[in-house]
């Protein structure tokens, strides 16, 4: 504030303060004269304050049905004027007809301005005529102005964007995500099944009959009769996203097999949104799911296929590579290898391995414990050095002799 709109300020809070102290002298002047009359002395009352009368509020709210029914209809769709087949300035503010005469629709009177333009009520023709600055014709109603408060009310609803409240939501409920995702194979069990819809789902309908997870019970089919239906810890619409369903697996084992989600939108309790819209779940293989009408039940699978993990230990080694791939012809049987060089079980191969001299390279041990590279076991798995390499039907992949290199690097112990 400068100093000059400062001292004006000053000047007014004196000025105001001085009307008051005026008024207080009055009425201490009039109360102190009525009882003078009465022979005693004032009594010391403090003035009563009058409090400002409230300021005047429309009836009506900023949204276009309330705007209709206040004012459309009663002041402006009357006879002769905005109504019937011939309305004047074409324009009809019938009910039927108001809003899609009105929003994005150009004047007649001044082409160059539309009636409303959304979000923006001074340059909306029905502002202007409203409020009598439109350059052509008179104040709308000509029976006289509405009081501004009203005007407020409908500039309110143009800046809010001029929507249409009487457009409600029809369309049913739809699957709008699912985790895990449909046909997802997963290597560990998933902690919580997670359903998204593209609205708020009334939680009363989300409960173990709506939402269920079967086991196809080993054969990945989910007809043959011996599914099993996995019971969740809680099934549950969180209260921070409501357009979300939650089936929550915490603490419940899923065995490897196929898994089948349902959500019913079909039979007697199915899946409904806040407004009473049945799900529309039918699933094609891409979200959202529905054919865009009412009902259908969504049904999709997983699959947990917990991977054979081969872990750096003389008995896994055994039992994934050993036994199957190496026993039939390391057998333990006869004096020459194959035979002689046992893999038929973990301790004949530890004692047949682990610091134990070659017989086709005697200058090497079959396995040299810490020491892979000097492992002959390993030269025959990787063909070092132009040795056959073992098994003779192919080489094992990669990743299998890392592992059975880092149970020599950590000592090859039985
Ligand atoms: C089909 C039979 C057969 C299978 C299966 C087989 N081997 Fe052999 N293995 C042989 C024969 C025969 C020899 C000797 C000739 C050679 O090395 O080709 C041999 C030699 C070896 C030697 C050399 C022993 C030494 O003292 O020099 C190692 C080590 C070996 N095999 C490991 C394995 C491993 C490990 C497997 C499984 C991953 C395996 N073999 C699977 C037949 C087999």
């Amino acid at each position: 504030m400068n100093s000059l709109a400062r001292s004006f300020a000053t000047l007014s809070l004196v000025f105001s303060a001085g009307l008051f102290s005026a008024c207080d002298v009055q009425t201490y002047d009039d109360a102190a004269a009525a009882f003078n009359a009465g022979g005693s002395s004032p009594p010391p009352t403090t003035p009563p304050v009058t409090p400002p009368p409230a300021p005047p509020t429309a009836s009506f709210g900023p949204n276009f049905s309330e705007i209709q029914a206040a004012v459309f209809t009663p002041d402006c769709a009357t006879s002769n004027c905005h109504s019937g087949a011939n309305p004047q300035a074409s324009l009809s503010l019938e009910e039927a007809d108001s809003y899609a005469m009105l929003v994005g629709i150009a004047s007649t009177q001044d082409a160059g301005i539309q009636r409303v333009v959304a979000g923006n009520p001074n340059n909306s023709y029905l502002i202007q005529k409203l409020e009598g600055t439109a350059a052509t014709g008179t104040v709308m109603p000509p029976t006289g102005g509405l009081p501004q408060v009203d005007i407020d009310v409908i500039r309110q609803w143009i800046s809010d964007g001029a929507i249409d409240d009487r457009v409600v939501v029809v369309n049913p409920i739809r699957l709008t995500s699912l985790s895990p995702a449909p046909g997802a194979t997963l290597d560990a069990a998933p902690s919580q099944i997670v359903a998204g819809f593209d609205r708020e789902l009334d939680a009363s309908t989300v409960n173990a009959m709506t939402f269920t997870l079967f086991a196809s019970g080993g054969d990945g089919s989910f007809n043959s009769g011996n599914e099993v239906q996995i019971n969740a810890t809680s099934i549950s619409v969180p209260g921070a996203n409501p357009s979300t369903a939650v089936f929550d697996l915490a603490g419940v084992a899923l065995a490897d097999d196929s898994y089948q989600v349902t959500l019913l939108g079909t039979g007697a309790s199915v899946i409904m949104d806040i407004d009473a819209n049945a799900l529309d779940g039918e699933f094609s293989g891409t979200l959202p799911s529905g054919n865009g009408v009412a009902g259908g039940t969504f049904q999709a699978p997983f699959t947990v296929t917990t991977p054979v993990v081969l872990g750096p230990t003389l008995d896994q080694i055994q039992a994934t590579v050993f036994s199957p791939l190496c026993s039939s012809c390391h057998n333990g049987a006869g004096a020459n290898l194959p035979g002689s060089l046992n893999l038929s079980n973990a301790n004949a191969s530890f004692a047949a391995l682990v610091n134990i001299a070659s017989v086709q390279n005697a200058a090497i041990m079959r396995v040299a414990p810490n020491d892979p590279d000097n492992s002959y076991l390993i030269h025959k798995l990787e063909g070092t050095g132009g040795v056959t390499i073992m098994p003779p039907s192919g080489m094992l992949p990669a990743a299998t002799t890392a592992v059975i290199r880092q149970w020599i690097s950590d000592g090859a112990v039985r």
